[in-house]
């Protein structure tokens, strides 16, 4: 049974290994997606590079894009065997590549293609095949529309939806396209009551752990993607508060944690950035937050790291808030996950 009760959404250029990572040290229980991965990357490409995690990264869903059943089935078929414990498919993307390339939002015109492909998807794989979709298009999107897709995806095997509650305006650029068409998570409830069989998920403009828990009330699922993104520990209690698990992360646990993380990235030869980009916001809203943004910035190096480790420690001494390590230093202060409590 999939536990869809949080999640952090799919995004490009964001959620890569590195920042899912990342997130995974905030939250056990959170629900992870790739970025949106395009079929004919994933059958012609460096297949390693594009798919593999670490095993930390559970649960993990792959987000595909594409228009055509064979490829997209032969895609979410590696994607399985790669270890993805779900296939997504894109039907929410209004980019011009995605329109150009007949993926994404634009597929929910054709619902009878849309029925192929999650057929051919849901034939070739055994992890379950969802759908991230949009209310609808160009702002014409009706509730009745929308719940006759649902149906339709329904009757090609599909049990979760999960719903960026806006339309999408093709016209617009992709990131006017998550702020201009308004949100309405209300259809999302009233498609929970509706489709009471059906799992949904609702996505859009959710900012804190504090949102996300009175949309539980109404559906089975809240997926968040730039609040997290602009500071993860907007997660700081998901998993006491969603999972019922008895931890609570601290900032300067995981900061530790990835430290030794970009240590054995770099023995791969994953260049620092691509794992200190995440960390920019770590600290966001704490004191010293900007100065360990900007030094990481700057920097771009373990030594970086290093020396905004050593600042934000001072800090924390001063504030009395947690003990400092002990003289072994950074052995002593990677204990994989972060502590409980502190
Ligand atoms: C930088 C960025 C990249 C995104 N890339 C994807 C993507 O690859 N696949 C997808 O389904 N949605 C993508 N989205 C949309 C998000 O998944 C999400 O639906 C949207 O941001 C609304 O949720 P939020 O308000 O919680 O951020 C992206 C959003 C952002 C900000």
């Amino acid at each position: 049974m999939l536990d869809l009760r949080l999640s952090v959404a799919p995004m490009v250029d964001r959620t890569d290994r590195h920042f899912r990572f990342l997130v995974r040290q905030v939250s056990l229980g959170v629900r992870l997606y790739t970025e949106m991965t395009v079929d004919q990357a994933v059958l012609r490409g460096n297949r390693e590079r594009l798919l593999a995690f670490r095993p930390e990264e559970h649960p993990l869903a792959l987000q595909l894009a594409g228009s055509d059943p064979k490829s997209l089935a032969e895609a979410a078929r590696i994607g399985e065997a790669f270890g993805y414990d779900e296939i997504n498919l894109n039907l929410g993307c209004p980019s011009e590549k995605a329109q150009e390339g007949g993926y994404g939002a634009c597929l929910l015109l054709d619902l009878v293609r849309v029925q192929e492909i999650l057929k051919a998807m849901g034939e070739a794989v055994r992890v379950p095949v969802t759908v991230k979709l949009r209310l609808g298009l160009e702002g014409r999107e009706t509730y009745r529309g929308l719940a006759q897709a649902v149906e339709a995806m329904a009757e090609a095997g599909v049990k979760v939806f999960v719903v960026h509650a806006r339309s999408a305006l093709l016209a617009l650029s992709t990131k006017a396209n998550r702020e201009v068409p308004p949100l309405r998570h209300d259809w999302v409830h009233r498609l929970k009551g509706d489709f009471p069989q059906l799992t949904f998920v609702t996505n859009g403009g959710i900012r804190s752990l504090e949102e996300a828990l009175s949309h539980l009330e109404k559906v089975d699922g809240v997926m968040l993607g730039r609040a997290v993104y602009e500071d993860p520990f907007v997660l700081e209690e998901a998993d006491r508060r969603v999972f019922g698990l008895p931890r609570r992360p601290s900032r300067l646990d995981v900061a530790w944690r990835m430290r030794a993380y970009l240590e054995e990235e770099a023995l791969k030869g994953t260049p620092p950035w691509a794992v200190l980009r995440h960390m920019l916001n770590l600290f966001r809203g704490r004191p010293k937050g900007r100065l360990w943004r900007r030094l990481l910035g700057e920097g771009r190096s373990l030594q970086a790291l290093d020396r905004a480790l050593r600042l934000i420690e001072e800090e924390v001494g001063e504030e009395g808030e947690k003990e400092k390590p002990g003289p072994k230093g950074q052995a002593e202060r990677a204990p994989g996950l972060a502590r409980e409590g502190v």
